[in-house]
């Protein structure tokens, strides 16, 4: 598995790879690798992409410093774990790659705004466009690939590709559920104990609700 930490590095391997006929599919991560980065890893393999795994935690989709400087970071596990499952690469960017200018996010995309995460997470959604649009200009994928986890983003990250006019696809992959329904994201690895326990038994509230609600739509009994 290739580890790139500089773009120069991505110009000189990418075209050759390109030129042997095979597509380059990209995973956009913030790190510490879970069960659901691991399914998209394994989606682009079996499409038969040379695939890599971006890890850069985004300093512009955060609202509060502190947030950002706790993201969980576990660069030596990750790195075992895409070894693991026959990732071709990953790439580490730097902030000034990333940023060239100035570590600054652009208003790019206005629909599936102010709603939902949108309303709650002030400028987030226009730092995630920021980065993935940074990200696709770098590494130039044929493919990308997304989580359904977050499903605002990746409606706002279809648009992106549309307005900026990207020749790229995207994939959305289905989330990747724990016994208690609720999907994997790299902030759990954070929680205490004691807050793992509590997660524990919001979810599967929030799961059953879920279920026995979408029954009831199934079934046309909700009343
Ligand atoms: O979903 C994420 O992990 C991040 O928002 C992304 C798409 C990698 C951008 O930083």
């Amino acid at each position: 598995m290739k580890i790139f930490e500089k773009k120069k590095d991505l110009d000189q391997a990418l075209p050759k790879i390109r030129e042997e006929g095979q597509k380059i599919g990209l995973i956009p991560t913030m790190g510490s690798i879970h069960k659901g980065h691991i399914s998209l890893v394994k989606k682009s393999k079996k499409m038969n992409f040379y695939s890599i795994v971006s890890i850069f935690v985004n300093p512009t989709q955060f609202e509060d410093k502190k947030d950002f400087k706790d993201y969980p970071n576990n660069k030596d596990i990750d790195i075992k774990e895409l070894k693991k499952i026959n990732c071709d690469a990953i790439y580490f960017p730097s902030i000034n790659e990333i940023y060239p200018k100035e570590i600054k996010s652009k208003k790019t995309i206005f629909d599936f705004r102010n709603i939902l995460c949108d309303n709650f997470r002030a400028g987030h959604f226009d730092g995630v466009t920021t980065v993935v649009d940074s990200l696709f200009n770098i590494i130039k994928p044929d493919y990308a690939f997304f989580g359904e986890k977050d499903f605002q983003q990746l409606k706002i990250i279809i648009k992106l590709v549309e307005i900026l006019n990207h020749k790229i696809t995207i994939e959305s992959c289905p989330s990747v559920r724990s016994e208690n329904g609720m999907s994997y994201s790299s902030r759990y690895k954070n929680f205490s104990k004691e807050q793992k326990n509590i997660f524990n038994e919001i979810a599967v509230i929030i799961n059953n609700y879920v279920k026995n609600l979408k029954e009831k739509i199934d079934s046309n009994t909700l009343e």
